[in-house]
C-alpha cells in the first residue's frame, strides 16, 4: 500500500473535545467548549415537532429553504439595514463551519497567503491548508485584542488572497466597529484581496453597542463571505446550522462547493428556523441583554475569587489572568483545574500561533446560573 501521507499533520484531536472529555472523566463543571446548558426557545422547538410530523424530510434546495433564505434577508433588512438577494447572495450551511470551509476553498488557491488574528477560531487553518494556502497570523494588541492596522498593511502584498476577521470575537470578546470594517475597505482595495467576516456571535453584543456588520460597508461587502451561525443565536449548536452571505458571483463559488460537500443541509430544522425567524424576530432583539445578565452574573461571582477578568464587550466567553494564582502555563493549569478543582476551561495559547507571556483561560458564562454557582463555589476555594 502505498504510504497515507496526511494533508493535514498538524492537526490533532482540539482543545474543545480534550478538555470536554477531561471535564466529564472528572465530573468537572464544563465552562469550556461553548455551547449553552439550556434549551432552544420553546416555539422553535414546536415548530421542529411540526416540521418532522409533517412533510419536509426531503433534500432542501441547495442553496439552502426559500422560506429560510427569505428570512434571512429579511433579517438583515431588519437588524442593519441591508439589501441582500436570498435568490443569488444567500447559502444555507451545515454550520458556519461549512461556509467557512467552502469560502476558503472558494478563493483560497495553491502559494496564496491567507492573514488571521491570533488568537484565532481553529478551524480557519486546516481549511486554508487543505486549499494549499498558507496561513500568516498577526497577533491582536492586548489588552484591547485590537488590530495592528500597521503590521497589517506591512503584511498585505501580491500573493495575499484573503483576510479573515472575527467579530464579536472568539475567545477575547472584541467587536469591530463600522469605522474598523472602512480602513479594512481602503486596505483591501489597494491590495485586492477577499474577505472572511465570521460573525457568529453577531446578537452577542454588550452594553448597548450595534453589531457592526461587513454587509453594511458597501465596498467591502462586494469582495467579502459574511457567515453567521443558527446555533449560536437559538442556543442549538448541534443543530448545525448557518449560512453564508456573499454577492452573486461569490455566492455561486461557494455553492460550487457546497454542492458536493453536503449538498443541502437539515429541511426540517430549516423549515422551522424560517417559521420562527419570522414570527419571533424579539428572540434575536433580545438576546444581547439576555447574555448580558448572564455576563454581569458571572463576573461578580469571579469578584469572589483571585482570577481578573478582562473587560468582555461580546460573545458568551469571559477571558480571565490566573496569574494570582499559579505560575503553570495555560495548557497545564487548564488541566489542574479541571483534574483538581472540577471547572474546566480553555486555555488562551491554543488560539495561538505563537502565544504572548500571559496568564489567560477562557469561561464560557452560557450556562445556567446554577452550573455557574456550581464552578464558582469551587474557584473560590483557589
Ligand atoms: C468564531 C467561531 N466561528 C465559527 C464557529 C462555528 O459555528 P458552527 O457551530 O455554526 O459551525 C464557532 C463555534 O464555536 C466560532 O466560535
Amino acid at each position: 500500500m502505498k504510504p497515507l501521507i496526511s494533508k493535514l499533520p498538524n492537526v490533532g484531536t482540539t482543545i474543545f473535545t480534550v478538555m470536554s472529555q477531561l471535564a466529564e472523566q472528572h465530573r468537572a463543571v464544563n465552562l469550556s467548549q461553548g455551547f449553552p446548558d439550556f434549551s432552544p426557545p420553546a416555539g422553535l422547538l414546536e415548530r421542529v415537532e411540526n416540521a418532522l410530523r409533517g412533510r419536509y424530510h426531503q433534500y432542501a434546495p441547495m442553496p439552502g429553504s426559500v422560506a429560510l433564505r427569505a428570512a434571512i434577508a429579511g433579517k438583515l433588512k431588519d437588524m442593519y439595514g441591508v439589501t441582500v438577494d436570498p435568490v443569488t447572495d444567500v447559502t444555507v450551511t451545515s454550520g458556519a463551519t461549512e461556509a467557512i470551509f467552502e469560502a476558503i476553498q472558494a478563493v483560497v488557491r495553491p502559494g496564496d497567503e491567507v492573514i488571521v488574528f491570533d488568537p484565532c477560531y481553529d478551524s480557519y487553518e486546516p481549511s486554508v491548508t487543505l486549499a494549499g494556502g498558507n496561513v500568516v497570523h498577526l497577533p491582536l494588541v492586548l489588552p484591547q485584542f485590537a488590530i495592528d492596522w500597521d503590521r497589517l498593511e506591512a503584511s498585505l502584498n501580491a500573493r495575499t488572497r484573503l483576510v479573515i476577521v472575527n467579530t464579536p470575537h472568539n475567545p477575547s470578546g472584541a467587536v469591530l466597529r463600522s469605522a474598523d470594517f472602512d480602513r479594512l475597505a481602503d486596505l483591501l482595495r489597494r491590495y485586492d484581496c477577499y474577505l472572511l467576516s465570521d460573525e457568529v456571535y453577531e446578537h452577542v453584543v454588550f452594553d448597548g453597542a450595534r453589531h457592526a456588520t461587513v454587509l453594511a460597508q458597501p465596498e467591502l461587502a462586494a469582495r467579502s463571505f459574511a457567515v453567521f451561525s443558527f446555533g449560536k443565536t437559538y442556543h442549538a449548536t448541534g443543530w448545525k446550522l448557518g449560512y453564508c452571505v456573499a454577492p452573486a458571483p461569490l455566492s455561486a463559488e461557494i455553492r460550487r462547493i457546497h454542492q458536493y460537500v453536503t449538498f443541502s443541509s437539515t429541511t426540517p430544522l430549516q423549515q422551522a428556523l424560517a417559521e420562527y425567524l419570522v414570527a419571533h424576530p424579539e428572540h434575536h432583539r433580545n438576546l444581547p441583554a439576555f447574555y448580558q445578565e448572564r455576563r454581569d452574573y458571572f463576573a461578580a461571582l469571579l469578584k469572589h475569587t483571585k482570577f481578573e477578568p478582562l473587560p468582555v464587550p461580546g460573545t458568551y466567553f469571559q477571558l480571565a489572568d490566573y496569574g494570582a494564582i499559579s505560575s503553570l502555563p495555560d495548557v497545564e493549569f487548564a488541566r489542574w483545574l479541571t483534574i483538581e478543582h472540577g471547572v474546566a476551561v480553555i486555555p488562551v495559547s491554543v488560539f495561538y500561533e505563537r502565544a504572548p507571556d500571559v496568564k489567560l483561560v477562557r469561561f464560557c458564562f452560557a450556562k445556567e446560573n446554577a452550573t455557574l454557582d456550581a464552578a464558582a463555589q469551587r474557584l473560590r476555594a483557589l
